[in-house]
């Protein structure tokens, strides 16, 4: 027998939202990874379509035209741009560049999968932070910091609840923070996030603190998911850092093209906004009247329900599955009273809503 690293049996594999009920043929619409209700920009899919005669070639390693982009479009240095296989490439490296057998990242509780498996991955021990009515609780995420910190992890806004940390917020964390303790501002639900009140400009911050790292997606407002493409926003040094620990044609043509295009698709993008705010407002505006179960707030694309036990939440899920709607569990979030729902498309929602009512009644 061959083994593997010990510290790796700490980790459970992550499950993603599931695309299909188990033992079942029928088609279900899938509301569980938080993907964009609208699709992919037209101007994209071309753009991806034509790159067809070159995929027996390797993509630009160091996807040079798409950062040029990025930079253009956010007014920030290429140089300091990363892409990667997803922004959770981007988490994985940066988790490997920082943190070892030994070390302490800091996430919490509620916080994105991805950050305690990240760590343990290279041996370090996640530090699950308690938050206060599920949103991640500053003043106990300073007083965590112990000399073994490496990285902290703040998704903003967090999934699967929701909730952000305001600018003021942030900057406290970064001030109490030592400048050897690098911190990840996770702005994978940034564009749809955009305008919520005191929401933090990651770029200026990043800007202003040597010790900051943003991380984007292309998987969300951008819509393409399956193509894994994100990318980090950081200091010179922390790039190269990062580009000397990432595989060296880790981004696909096809990805880059077609990042390139939906960059450019400013159309595509504002509707994909427009759709969000209002889904939210519509959802939130649903939920005074449903008594039994709670909306947690959100500025993303999801929303987290509350089913108050995990009996009712079982409920609620095989109520959703027989209307032939997949959503998101939370036990591996400790939350198994919860689901969480992406916003879908316009009819979705609607029968989401009317879903949502029967639960209410039944429960
Ligand atoms: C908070 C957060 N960060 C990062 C990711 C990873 O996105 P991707 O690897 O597709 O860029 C997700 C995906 O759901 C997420 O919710």
């Amino acid at each position: 027998m061959i083994n593997a690293h010990k510290y790796l049996d700490k980790i459970e594999v992550y499950k993603p939202g599931k695309a299909r009920i188990e033992g079942s043929t029928t088609e279900m619409k899938k509301l569980s990874s938080n993907e964009n209700a609208l699709k992919s920009s037209k101007k994209a899919i071309k753009a991806y379509k034509e790159h067809y005669q070159d995929i027996h070639r390797y993509a630009d390693g160091s996807c040079e035209e798409l950062r040029a982009a990025i930079a253009s479009k956010h007014n920030i240095d290429k140089n300091k741009i990363v892409c990667g296989a997803g922004s959770d490439e981007i988490i994985a490296l940066l988790t490997q560049a920082y943190a070892g057998v030994g070390d302490e990242i800091i996430y919490s509780k509620h916080g994105f999968l991805m950050y305690p498996i990240s760590a343990k991955r290279v041996g370090a021990t996640a530090i699950a932070v308690a938050e206060k009515n599920l949103k991640a609780d500053v003043d106990a995420i300073i007083a965590a910091i112990t000399n073994k910190t490496k990285i902290i992890f703040i998704a903003n806004p967090n999934n699967p609840t929701g909730s952000y940390l305001d600018s003021k917020e942030i900057t406290k964390l970064i001030q109490h923070t030592p400048k050897s303790v690098l911190i990840i501002l996770d702005h994978a639900y940034d564009e749809f996030a955009a305008g919520a009140r005191s929401y933090p400009d990651a770029v200026k911050i990043v800007n202003e603190n040597e010790n900051v790292v943003m991380t984007r997606t292309f998987s969300k407002i951008y819509g393409l998911a399956s193509l894994r493409i994100g990318w980090s926003y950081s200091s010179n040094e922390i790039a190269n850092i990062i580009n000397k620990v990432r595989g060296p044609f880790n981004v696909g043509g096809p990805a880059q093209v077609a990042a390139i295009a939906a960059l450019q698709d400013e159309v595509f993008f504002k509707k994909s906004q427009r759709h969000n705010k209002k889904w939210l407002r519509i959802f939130f505006k649903e939920a005074r009247y449903l008594g039994k179960i709670k909306a947690y707030p959100s500025i993303a694309n999801f929303i987290l329900f509350d089913f108050n036990t995990e009996n009712n939440c079982q409920i609620a899920n095989k109520m959703f599955v027989e209307r032939g709607f997949i959503v998101r569990e939370m036990a591996a979030y400790h939350l198994p009273s919860c689901l969480r729902v992406t916003i879908g498309t316009s009819e979705e929602n609607n029968e989401i809503i009317e879903i949502l009512r029967e639960i209410n009644d039944r429960l």
